[in-house]
Formats: C-alpha cells, sequence, structure tokens
C-alpha cells in the first residue's frame, strides 16, 4: 500500500519513520514533507490545506491511506472533504472530523465539552466583544496569576499568564478589541491557574474502541529552567517517570474513558489521535487542553517506542479488529532534543548549511525545518532537527542525546542543555 503523510515536521518524519518499518508498505509519500524526509519518501510539494491539490496526489500516486499531522487541515475539515468526495471516501484517513477538530480548534468549545462529561479541568470565563464589560469583575473574582487563552489556534502562542490584575485587565482588551492574536482572540478564556507538573497523553482512538500511546513530557519554554518565550517544543521524554499505576488509572478513569464516551455520544467521528494535555496538581489530573493530532516533538519519543506495524495499526481502526490490537511498547526510555535557529521563537535567519547530520549513530536523527538542495541540508524554520537516543533510563538517553547533537552545527544554532532536569 502506498501512503502519504501531510504536514512538515520532526513529527512527520518520524511518522514517515515508523511506516519506512511496516511491512505493508510500498511507497511513502509526504506533502510537503522536509529534508529528511526526501530521503526516506517522496516529497510533494504543497500546502497541507490545499484539499483539491491532495486529492489529485492521492489519485495520481494510488494511495491508500493517509495521515494527517498538523491541526490546520483536520480543523479546516480534511476528514469531511475525504468522506463527501465519492473518490476519497473509501480511502483511509487518520484525522478526525471538523466538529472533533473544534476540542483544539475552539478552548470554550473544549470547556464546555469537558463541563458534559464532569473532565476535571481548570474553572473558566469565556469573554468576547458583546461580554467585556464583565470581565473585569470576573478577573477580581479569581486569584493571580491570571491565564488569558485566546480562543482559535494560535500555533501555541495564544495564552498569557499575567501577575498583575490590571495587566491582565488591559491585555484581554488588547487581546478581544486590537486583535493581539488575530482573530483567534476576538474570544477569550480566562481560567483558574493550575500548579503542578505537565505531561502529554496520548489516545488513539476510531471513535468507539481506545488504545493509550506512551506518555510524554515535553518542553515548551525556549530557556533553561522552563524560563522565557513558549516555542513549539524543546525537547521531550517518554515514558514519564513520575506517572505510577495508580495516577495512570486516574486519568484514565477520570479523563480518557469521558472523553471518548463524550465523543461517541456527540457522533463526533474520530479516527485519529486525542492528544490531552494533563497538569498534575497535588496527586490528581486536570486537563489544560485538548489536541487533535500528536504532539510534536512528543511523537519524536512516541512512535519509536511503538513497534507493531504502523500501517496494520491504523488499518485495524474502524474495525472489531482494532479491540484485539495489543500495542507492543518497547521499554526503553527515549529522549529527543530538539536544535533551534538562534533567535527563535522570534525572528531568526534560514538557509544556513548544516553539518555532522551524515555521521554514524545510535540515534535517530530526525529533520523538521530543513529542505535539501543538492548535496547539503540547510536551515528551513525555527526547529531545525530532534536528535532522540533510545536507553535503559531516561538520563542515559538525554545524554546519549546530547553526544550526538554536539556533533551537529549550524550557524547560530541553539538548544536547551537541560532536558530532563524536573523529573
Ligand atoms: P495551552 O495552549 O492551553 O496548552 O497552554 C499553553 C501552556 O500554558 C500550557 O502548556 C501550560 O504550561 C500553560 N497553561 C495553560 N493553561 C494553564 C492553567 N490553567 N494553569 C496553569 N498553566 C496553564
Ligand atoms: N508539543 C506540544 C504540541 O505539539 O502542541
Amino acid at each position: 500500500m502506498n501512503v502519504l503523510v501531510l504536514g512538515s515536521g520532526g513529527r512527520e518524519h518520524a511518522i514517515i519513520t515508523s511506516f519506512t518499518n511496516s511491512k505493508l508498505v510500498n511507497k511513502i509519500y509526504a506533502l510537503p514533507g522536509n529534508g529528511g524526509t526526501s530521503t526516506i519518501a517522496t516529497n510533494i510539494q504543497g500546502d497541507v490545506n490545499d484539499f483539491k491539490k491532495i486529492k489529485e496526489e492521492v489519485i495520481n500516486n494510488n494511495i491508500s491511506l493517509v495521515f494527517v499531522g498538523p491541526e490546520d487541515p483536520i480543523v479546516n475539515g480534511i476528514y469531511n472533504f475525504f468522506k463527501s468526495d465519492n473518490f476519497l471516501k473509501n480511502i483511509k484517513i487518520i484525522a478526525p472530523s471538523k466538529l472533533a477538530g473544534q476540542l483544539e480548534g475552539s478552548k470554550e468549545f473544549a470547556k464546555k465539552f469537558m463541563e458534559r462529561y464532569n473532565i476535571p479541568t481548570a474553572k473558566h470565563g469565556a469573554f468576547t466583544k458583546e461580554n467585556i464589560d464583565q470581565s473585569d469583575a470576573f478577573l477580581e473574582s479569581m486569584n493571580p496569576p491570571y491565564v488569558l487563552k485566546a480562543d482559535g489556534l494560535a500555533a501555541g502562542k495564544g495564552v498569557l499568564i499575567i501577575d498583575n490584575l490590571q495587566n491582565a485587565k488591559d491585555e484581554l482588551r488588547s487581546m478581544i478589541l486590537d486583535k493581539k492574536f488575530g482573530d483567534s482572540s476576538s474570544k477569550v478564556v480566562i481560567e483558574e491557574f493550575l500548579d503542578g507538573i505537565e505531561l502529554s497523553c496520548f489516545v488513539l482512538t476510531d471513535g468507539n474502541t481506545y488504545k493509550i500511546l506512551p506518555f510524554a513530557k515535553d518542553y515548551k519554554k525556549i530557556g533553561e529552567g522552563d524560563t522565557g518565550l513558549n516555542t513549539g517544543g524543546m525537547g521531550a521524554v517518554s515514558p514519564v517517570p513520575f506517572l505510577d499505576n495508580k495516577f495512570l488509572e486516574k486519568i484514565e478513569e477520570r479523563i480518557i474513558k469521558p472523553t471518548i464516551h463524550g465523543i461517541k455520544k456527540e457522533n463526533m467521528e474520530y479516527m485519529g489521535v486525542v492528544f490531552i494535555g494533563l497538569i498534575k496538581v497535588g496527586q490528581d489530573p486536570y486537563v489544560i487542553e485538548y489536541n487533535v493530532r500528536m504532539g510534536d516533538p512528543e511523537t519524536e519519543v512516541v512512535f519509536p517506542r511503538i513497534k507493531n506495524d504502523l500501517l496494520d495499526l491504523f488499518n485495524s481502526m474502524g474495525s472489531t479488529e482494532f479491540e484485539d490490537v495489543k500495542l507492543q511498547i518497547e521499554d526503553r526510555h527515549a529522549a529527543t532534543i530538539i536544535m533551534v535557529s538562534g533567535g527563535y521563537p522570534l525572528d531568526y535567519e534560514k538557509n544556513k548549511i548544516i553539518s555532522g547530520l551524515t555521521e554514524e549513530t545510535d540515534s535517530i536523527i530526525f529533520h523538521a525545518g530543513t529542505k535539501k538542495v543538492d548535496d547539503n541540508f540547510l536551515t528551513n524554520g525555527g526547529r531545525v532537527i530532534a536528535v532522540t537516543s533510545l536507553s535503559e533510563n531516561y538520563k542515559d538517553a538525554v545524554k546519549s542525546s546530547y553526544d550526538q547533537i554536539k556533533k551537529i552545527s549550524f550557524d547560530q544554532a541553539y538548544f536547551r542543555k537541560d532536558i530532563g532536569f524536573d523529573l
């Protein structure tokens, strides 16, 4: 079977790498892919939101399964586009429906969903220009720090955590009235601040049965000690050392089961991954957010630990076979370290030659923002390379990735040197 993976990050390179280990896969295509995917798959130029182009490519390349990496095409309804097209409706697409996409596409939609199924999450209020005059009183009723979230997709940048009440009131106005985050902040959710340690939970579901994939912990801040601006993610480890059976059971009973139940009850049509961003407060799990796709860089530590044939696994979804699937998970721990362009997550330069990628290694080098030009790999984004290693414990895995990353270089490269520091 031929497969197509949509997206261009480290996540997509990791998924494609897992597909290369499948006995059932014939050819792999990436749209648009990156420098790394070009070495193990065929890159197709194009935009992940150009559904007509994707349809053409599916037909021309005899694709049987499409895996959708990023959230944008999901929130824009790529699943529904496939299901309402006479030709595409028989192609397997690993992505949830447009309605389910709202779990990520609208913070308020997600909050209301959690309320309906009693899923533990921070208390909240939602404000637009219509009820903005009530926002001051709402903020005054909360304790600092104040968490303000743009309702819509904002590429992980739409969340502000503010200590001072007056600043929070002013920022809320700037988000709604001055469109600080564009249209995504025309509605703002104000949340109670939850104090704890975060972890990422991934549930593969066809809307009926579910399988819990390995957990991971990512490091979102640019600076060491979790300081500075938020990024897409600077590193990750899997499994999560502080996740014991008792805590896992609470997550499954209080969060995963009611989430899947809600998806089913509301006929959301789900064929993919529910990514539940969790926070452990005391001994209890709370949901920070839902995403409707895999995380990046979490994929770079989760998928190398899944030993099942990936195409077999995805093909079983939607049939009774999925219930019988047993996930085979690698015992070893995985760690990934992300190398980014200097200046990221603000402005940065591209087109720097990357050296040291060809050396023999036991680590796995996933490309993110790279492109291949002649015989060189050039930087082509903020997050450039993810170096993943597997070992008996997370400390050794982290160390192996650092040993490897020191051999890779490009002008103004930066990476955090403390991944795993808090575990
Ligand atoms: P989100 O886009 O909702 O995942 O938020 C981005 C980041 O902001 C999260 O990963 C948390 O670190 C932080 N955050 C979001 N909501 C809260 C909250 N209610 N309490 C504490 N931190 C939060
Ligand atoms: N690493 C977090 C995310 O993918 O949203």
